[in-house]
């Protein structure tokens, strides 16, 4: 007597690839709601950080242009270059006055190196050269450096204003030097 298989195996192995499949499908759709998500709320990040920047704006805090840089008695005669770093200044001091040159080249705006050796100040960019006052004697600068404006405050200490720049027509302007 023949036995065939049970039907039941044949009937099921097309129900079981239907349920693989629908399984699968569902796989494939959740991520890709995932991945659309994902989008989304990185869309929404990303704009959300871009609103909080507009509270902190990228502002440059520029060092104040008035200072203080000690009392006349702390400047020898000569020129003195210790802030020439920090604020771009040399401070020179004659028999009769102390002045503030202003450390900007007036060709192309360099700024010049003082030479002691040679008692002048050169600029490495184009051969200016200026004394020890500013005053440009050789190479393009048309013009001597301008100083920065001095004063006294209350206690004798020199206070310098790098904002207001006197040219050499105005060099013996009160606010361009100290009487020492
Ligand atoms: S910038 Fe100084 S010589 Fe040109």
């Amino acid at each position: 007597m023949k036995t065939s298989p049970p039907a039941t195996v044949e009937r099921e192995a097309p129900a079981v690839e239907a349920v693989e499949s629908s399984s699968l499908t569902e796989t494939v759709n959740k991520l890709r709601r995932r991945l659309v998500w994902t989008a989304v709320w990185g869309f929404l990040a990303t704009n959300f950080l871009m609103f909080l920047r507009f509270f902190f704006p990228r502002a440059l805090f520029e060092p104040s242009p008035v200072f203080r840089i000690g009392y006349p008695s702390d400047f020898s005669l000569g020129v003195d270059t210790r802030f020439q770093e920090q604020y771009r200044i040399w401070v020179v001091r004659t028999t009769d006055r102390l002045f503030v040159i202003y450390a900007r080249c007036t060709h192309l705006g360099c700024t010049p190196m003082w030479s002691p050796t040679e008692n002048k100040f050169k600029c490495p960019c184009h051969g200016s050269g200026f004394d020890m006052e500013g005053i440009n004697f050789e190479g393009p600068a048309p013009r001597p450096m301008d100083r920065a404006k001095v004063e006294l405050d209350a206690q004798g200490q020199i206070v310098v204003d790098v904002s207001r720049l006197y040219t050499s027509k105005e060099f013996n302007e009160p606010g361009a030097y100290i009487p020492v």
